[in-house]
Parts: C-alpha cells; sequence; structure tokens
C-alpha cells in the first residue's frame, strides 16, 4: 500500500559517494604526482579523512568540489612525534587509514567520536598485527583510541572472518604502502573501489574470484577522478519515489556498481518501477541516471548473500517495508549491530516507536506492513542513516516523527533535508 497522500517530482543530483571520495584523497596522497578529483563528497566522514592525511604527513587542500592533490608517495614522514589523526564517526576513516598507517615510519593515534569508540577494530589489527604492525589499545580494548606503530611489513594472505571492504581495504593498503605482496579472500563479495584505484594508478593487482592478490607495489601514478552520485544516498530518494502514491523522482548521475545497487534490485521486487537511463562509464565505474516510480508495493526477504550489496540502504529498506503488504525479513545481516549504531536494534526500537509491527533477530529484522504510522519520537544514537530513513517515512505518511538529531545528516549527506523538501513541496 503506498503512501497515496505523497506527491514527488524532480531531478536530484545526490552528492559524490562516500566510499569513492576517500579513496579519492588516500589514493591522491599516495600516488607521485598531481592528480585531480571533481565531485568529491564534502561531509564531515570525508573532512576526518583529509585531516588523518594531514596529520601523517600529506599536503590536502581544503575540501572542494574540484580538488588538485599533490601526492608526494607513500611514506611522507621520516620520524618524530606520533601523528594524531581525528577518525570522527568514520569507520571508513579509522579501518583504511590503519592499513596506512601500519606501512609509516611513524606512530599514529587514532580516535573518534562517542560512537566510533564502540566499533570493533580487532578485525583490522589481527591481519595488520599478522603483517608486522604493532597495536595498543589506549582505552577499550579492541577500539579506539589505539596507537599503531607501523614500519616494515611482511606479506600475508589473509581470510576475512567478515564481509568487509573496509578490513579488506586496509589490508590491500598496508600492503601497498610497505611495498609488499597480500593476498586477502573474502566470504561474500564486497564492494571493490579500492581494487579499481588500484589498478587505475598502475599497481599490479589480480582478482580471482572472491581472491585480490597485489603485487609488490613501488610507486603509485596519480589518477583524475570524477565521483559519481552515492547509491546510499540516492537509496533514500529512491524508496521516497517508491513509496508515493504519485510522480516520479529522476536521480542523476549514480554510480550503478553491482556491489552497491542491491537495493535497486529489492525495490523492484517490491513493486516499484525502476529505469535507468543515460548508462555510462566514469572513473572506471558504471554511472547512470535513475527514475523512480510507485506503485502498490508488496514484502520481500532479503538474503544473507545480497547483504553485502545494500549493507547501508537496510535502515531505509526497512522504514519501506512498513508501507508494503505483507512481511519483509532480512537476515544474514548481524554486521548491521557494529555500524554507527546498532542499526537493527535502532531501526526497530523507532519503527515501533512510530507503530509499526517490527522485530529484531539476532542477524536480522521482521518488518509486516501496511502500517498505519503514528506520530513518533525519533531516536537516532548520531546516526545519519536512521535519521534520513525517518526523515523519509515521515515525508511519506505526513506524520510528525522528531528527529532528535537531524544535523547528524552531515556526515554523508549534508543537503539532504532541503532536498527533500525541495522534491516533495
Ligand atoms: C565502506 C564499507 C562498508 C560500508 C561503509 C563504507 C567502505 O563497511 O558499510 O559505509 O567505504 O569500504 P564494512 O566494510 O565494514 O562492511
Amino acid at each position: 500500500m503506498a503512501a497515496a497522500t505523497l506527491r514527488v517530482a524532480g531531478v536530484l543530483q545526490v552528492p559524490g559517494d562516500k566510499s569513492i571520495s576517500h579513496r579519492s584523497l588516500m589514493f591522491g596522497a599516495l600516488a607521485t604526482g598531481r592528480s585531480r578529483v571533481r565531485g568529491l563528497l564534502q561531509s564531515a566522514d570525508v573532512i576526518a579523512t583529509a585531516d588523518s592525511l594531514r596529520a601523517m604527513g600529506w599536503t590536502i587542500p581544503p575540501l572542494a568540489s574540484e580538488m588538485v592533490i599533490d601526492g608526494c608517495g607513500m611514506r611522507p614522514r621520516d620520524g618524530g612525534a606520533d601523528a594524531a589523526l581525528p577518525c570522527a564517526n568514520s569507520g571508513t576513516t579509522a579501518r583504511l587509514m590503519s592499513g596506512i598507517a601500519s606501512a609509516q615510519r611513524v606512530s599514529s593515534v587514532l580516535d573518534g567520536d562517542a560512537s566510533l569508540r564502540t566499533r570493533p577494530m580487532r578485525r583490522v589489527s589481527e591481519p595488520l598485527e599478522a603483517m608486522g604492525a604493532r597495536f595498543e589499545w589506549l582505552g577499550t580494548e579492541g577500539r579506539v583510541p589505539m596507537r599503531i606503530t607501523g614500519g616494515a611489513l611482511r606479506s600475508i594472505d589473509w581470510t576475512l572472518g567478515v564481509a568487509s571492504a573496509q578490513v579488506k581495504s586496509a589490508i590491500l593498503l598496508a600492503g601497498l604502502c610497505s611495498g609488499t605482496p597480500v593476498r586477502v579472500t573474502e566470504p561474500l563479495e564486497t564492494r571493490d573501489h579500492t581494487e579499481r584505484f588500484l589498478r587505475a594508478a598502475g599497481a599490479s593487482i589480480h582478482v580471482q574470484g572472491r581472491a585480490v592478490t597485489l603485487g609488490a607495489t613501488e610507486r603509485l601514478n596519480p589518477v583524475d577522478v570524477e565521483v559519481p552520485g552515492d547509491p546510499s544516498s540516492a537509496a533514500f530518494f529512491a524508496a521516497l519515489a517508491a513509496g508515493a502514491g504519485e510522480g516520479s523522482l529522476v536521480l542523476q548521475g549514480v554510480l550503478l556498481n553491482p556491489r552497491r545497487t542491491g537495493f535497486l534490485r529489492v525495490l523492484e521486487r517490491m513493486g516499484a518501477v525502476v529505469h535507468v537511463e543515460s548508462a555510462r562509464e566514469s572513473a572506471g565505474e558504471p554511472v547512470g541516471d535513475l527514475v523512480v516510480r510507485g506503485s502498490s508495493l508488496r514484502g520481500t526477504s532479503i538474503e544473507p548473500d545480497e547483504v553485502p550489496s545494500l549493507i547501508d540502504e537496510v535502515p531505509v529498506l526497512a522504514v519501506l517495508a512498513a508501507l508494503a503488504e505483507g512481511e519483509t525479513t532480512v537476515a544474514g545481516a548481524e554486521e548491521l549491530r557494529v555500524k554507527e549504531s546498532d542499526r537493527i536494534a535502532t531501526v526497530v526500537s523507532n519503527l515501533r516507536a512510530c507503530g509499526v509491527d517490527a522485530e529484531e533477530r539476532p542477524d536480522g529484522l521482521v518488518v509486516r506492513g501496511p502500517s498505519r504510522v503514528q506520530d513518533a519520537s525519533i531516536v537516532t544514537h548520531g546516526d545519519h542513516r536512521i535519521a534520513m530513513a525517518f526523515g523519509i517515512l515521515g515525508a511519506l505518511t505526513g506524520r510528525d516523527l522528531r528527529i532528535d538529531d537531524p544535523a547528524c545528516v552531515n556526515v554523508s549527506f549534508p543537503s539532504f533535508w532541503p532536498d527533500l523538501a525541495r522534491v516533495t513541496r
């Protein structure tokens, strides 16, 4: 049952992809020579990566939609005091910078906000210690703040215990920066932006099934990047259009890497009409314009093997499920418990506050719709994707969903609220 009251219309250019923005700055710094980056996401998480790279000795200009980065190679400092890396709310900064830090000649201290201080870091310390880096826990075991003392690393052949692009990338970056070959095998395919950057920058990288092998690399070429629109941000507006009673939305220039677009396949299963127009390639990634229109929605089941391709989109798919006919289940998504908040608990408790029939499972959730959504106070725990998911539910139902921390959207999508107001006017 689509929310018949809402009409949507408009064309949106969603902000640059967050994963590619982090990597654009890192690869720009690590290269030897000048890289150009256009369309970078200017948000709190990406600022954390820029600040962390600066603390380690690279020169990163202020973030802008067009940037020039003069990379000076993979080990910019030759000693001196610890580098303090302010990772803020950003798991991607903390995990990927751990890989880079492990190969440096200076020690680094990584820290972040209250949310980051609860997130697991052993998943990176274990492989990086196996390569020869040293981790010291300065607060709670296995969490930031942590000190990493790097140096000459040895080669590893590592099988990941969790499907995580962040951990895969940390190992690849450690191998890259120390000139050491590494092999990483993942249990399920996760986003492959690091591999694409490595290939574009001339590293010797070989992908066979779920195993990625990086050869010893001395020097990285600069690459020019046009950052495509973030599918994880587009997902909020795609869900809005899918649930609206009338109208459609055009989302321009969205990254359509199949390892990121599981949510589109789910929206189609739920009954939404999704078209890709002007399919093209940009910086080695598939990109296109999405046109999304609503229809009567039905529940679906999201299976473990598709979870990595939509891991960040589960909150918005769960709120949409509240308006769909029948049951929606998500399984194999226990990683959601260690995101910016415990997203299984946070989504379910907020849905219930809205009067929706929703239940937690250890590795996922169940939502039974369609529900009559009621006014409610939404507790985000500072989690940007929770704020935006319930912003979409509020717009679709016309209910007063009072979000406790609307500004937390600055982590990934600073223009979210004005964009939402514009397309629902
Ligand atoms: C990211 C990987 C994912 C994702 C995060 C960004 C990346 O995390 O949830 O928002 O840029 O590599 P995991 O690798 O921990 O699943």
